[in-house]
């Protein structure tokens, strides 16, 4: 097989690179490991910055988006026992986020590739990578058969755990890594949110977040020990922690029931550089991890993709290779910014193990000044909306 952009991962980030490039008339196959219902599987993300919501848009996947999306003007951060309120509208020049399903995100995408006709390889094995320097190509098993995928550039799209950065020769990445001693247990349940905005919550047990996916979906996680698992906690003990950490008022509106799913998300602070080397570039959680306290995670994989659609466009539309060779230093560029406020968020809403009586007063004391000063609620509205691309 032969194409121009061989796309390795069919997450948001290899999906909307996909769109991107085959509305420019730009060919590209997609090569993914699991299976299409697999990847739907995954419960993930549910904010969706402006710019994201605008590139979904311009390839004509928003439609199911721009009807069940729900618009959020503001969040609240819960702490002392109370709520305070963030008007991102007010402190963001008018710019809100949109509640919607990284699994509704990847349905819309998948939908519109199977329309379009440009292939995608479900359940690829033993992806591996190949003449990176010069010639590359995409090797895999498909339905049994080896296949060789000959291309003009691979896109690395495959996650964090994925073949792509691993195909690289270690004296090529520089790596950043902070791994945080805890992680979130989620909970999904068709119930109603117990609050119309999402609900960011410090307390001395540990954070919680109430969050949704529509106004009869509830989505709500715990701060654990790394070592916890999903499978040990019943919805009845997650409840019951998850009202404890909430101020009483709001934890008595919390509407309880069965949950439809239970999981334990790592946290964790990465970044590879450079995301360029040769013909094969890295974007999205391939490249770079953020904590998902600040929401940044599938934001950051759409703005690495607008970067790499804006140089590859070039690249085929003008024979100029500048944006290609421009494209590390352009992401990177957001990507830390992201990686510095989804560090903040982290650092002053969670319980550090080492953080002592003094660590919990400094968070307590930042969370009092962030919702006093006009400044500081600008400086998180500003990011939480998304930086612009
Ligand atoms: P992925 O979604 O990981 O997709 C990579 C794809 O590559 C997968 O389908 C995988 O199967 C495939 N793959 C892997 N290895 C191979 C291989 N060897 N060969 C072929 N294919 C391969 N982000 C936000 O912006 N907002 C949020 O509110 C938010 N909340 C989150 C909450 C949780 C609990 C978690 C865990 C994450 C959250 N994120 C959030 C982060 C977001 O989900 C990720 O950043 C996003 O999925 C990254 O997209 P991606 O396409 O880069 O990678
Ligand atoms: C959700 C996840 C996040 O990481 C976040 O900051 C807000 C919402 C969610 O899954 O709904």
């Amino acid at each position: 097989m032969r194409t121009q952009v061989a796309i390795i991962g069919a997450g948001p980030a290899g999906l909307l690179l996909g769109a991107l490039l085959g509305k420019a008339g730009i060919g590209n196959v997609i090569v993914e490991r699991s299976s299409a219902a697999h990847v739907l599987s995954r419960i993930r993300a549910g904010v969706l910055e402006q710019g994201t919501v605008d590139l979904l848009r311009s390839v004509g996947c928003a439609t199911r988006l721009d009807a069940e999306g729900l618009i959020h003007e503001g969040i609240d951060l819960a702490f002392d026992d109370s709520l305070h309120r963030v008007d991102l509208k007010q402190h963001a020049g008018g710019r809100v986020v949109t509640v919607y399903g990284q699994t509704e995100v990847t349905r819309d995408l998948m939908d519109a590739r199977s329309a379009s006709g440009h292939s995608t390889i479900y359940e690829a094995a033993d992806v591996t990578l190949h003449g990176i320097d010069a010639s590359p190509y995409v090797a895999f098993r498909s339905d049994r058969v080896d296949v060789r995928l000959d291309c003009d550039f691979i896109a690395g799209c495959d996650g964090f755990h994925g073949v792509s950065r691993q195909s690289l020769p270690a004296a090529a990445l520089r790596v950043f890594e902070r791994v945080y001693p805890f992680g979130w247990l989620g909970l999904m349940a068709d119930l109603p949110p117990v609050n119309d905005e999402l609900i960011y919550a410090r307390h001395s047990r540990g954070f919680a977040l109430c969050s949704m996916r529509s106004p009869a979906r509830s989505r709500y996680y715990v701060q654990v020990d790394a070592s916890e698992h999903a499978e040990d906690w019943s919805d009845d003990q997650f409840w019951d922690e998850l009202r404890r950490r909430l101020p009483e008022a709001t934890a008595a509106r919390v509407t309880t029931g069965p949950s439809i799913e239970k999981s334990v998300a790592a946290l964790r602070s990465f970044v590879a550089e450079p995301m360029r080397f040769g013909q094969l570039f890295l974007c999205g959680d391939a490249a770079h991890i953020v904590p998902p306290t600040g929401a940044k995670g599938l934001n950051l994989a759409a703005s690495d993709v607008h970067y790499l659609f804006d140089a590859l466009r070039e690249f085929y539309e003008e024979k100029s290779a500048a944006g290609l060779d421009a494209y590390s230093t352009r992401a990177l560029a957001r990507v830390w910014k992201a990686e510095r406020f989804s560090w903040w968020m982290t650092s002053i809403l969670h319980r550090f193990p080492d953080q002592g009586e003094f660590g919990e007063r400094l968070q307590l004391s930042e969370l009092d000044y962030l919702t006093h000063s006009e400044a500081a609620m600008s400086a998180l509205a500003e990011n939480y909306v998304g930086l612009p691309f």
